[in-house]
């Protein structure tokens, strides 16, 4: 009796764990809630270092690698403009094995992006910087979450720091040396392919600096 008890607990447990199995490799469809699709999403900006950093380092998707998103050309393989649920990228952006492991899978806002753009016509656009902005939450932070936190965040990021919030990036500019990074001084970030963020970015990122850092 005991035995047969054992047994039938097994077969439920092997059940389940199969029904575990059988889930983990289905793509999550995100449900997109079109209202929360900012306009005028900037591919530049926005999608390509999310892009570059979540999916185009060396070994995945950059230079030969098929498919290639460390270019607009090669992103462009996988959309049909306007049309999001037909484009692979999009699928590619909700199946839940990419980013592999140990990168995290994108995020919901971040799937959101990439669908509000191809929807938008996945246009080849930059969008505007302005030297005069140099607050932290008005260029220093989206500048750093668009273009550093593919790496720098979760559990295991990028050379053991994350760059999420006003205390990390303060930490990284007074203890890692982030300015030197993002001016390509020493190792520069972010790295290649991707090459060092615009000339305007960096100066807002520095004019924040000379004043003191902010948190403004
Ligand atoms: C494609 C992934 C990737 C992106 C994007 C990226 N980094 Fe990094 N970063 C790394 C890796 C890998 C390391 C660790 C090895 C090294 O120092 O080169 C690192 C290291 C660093 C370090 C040094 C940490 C230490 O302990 O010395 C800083 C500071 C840094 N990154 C800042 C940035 C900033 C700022 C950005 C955005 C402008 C950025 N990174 C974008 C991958 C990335």
């Amino acid at each position: 009796m005991k035995n047969k008890i054992t047994h039938i607990g097994l077969l439920v447990l092997c059940v389940f764990m199969l029904s575990l199995n059988a889930c983990k490799h289905e793509p999550v469809a995100p449900i997109i809630d079109e209202s929360t699709i900012p306009s005028n999403i900037c591919f530049n900006e926005e999608i390509l270092p999310l892009m570059q950093s979540n999916c185009a380092y060396s070994g995945c998707h950059a230079g030969n690698q098929d498919p290639d998103l460390s270019t607009y050309n090669g992103i462009m393989d996988l959309v049909k403009p306007g049309n999001p649920k037909g484009s692979r990228l999009y699928e590619f952006a909700i199946g839940s094995q990419m980013p592999p492991s140990p990168k995290t899978p994108l995020n919901l806002q971040q799937v959101t992006l990439i669908y509000g753009w191809i929807k938008q016509g996945a246009l080849n656009n930059t969008c505007g910087c302005d030297t005069n902005i140099y607050t932290f939450s008005g260029s220093v932070l989206p500048t750093i979450l668009n273009f550093c936190s593919g790496c720098h965040s979760g559990a295991t990021p990028s050379g053991n720091i994350n760059l999420q919030n006003y205390s990390q990036i303060v930490y990284a500019i007074d203890n890692k040396g982030l300015y030197g990074k993002i001016t390509g001084a020493s190792d520069p970030m972010p790295p290649p392919p991707s090459g060092l963020m615009s000339a305007c970015r960096i100066l807002q990122i520095k004019k924040w600096i000379d004043a003191g850092k902010p948190n403004n």
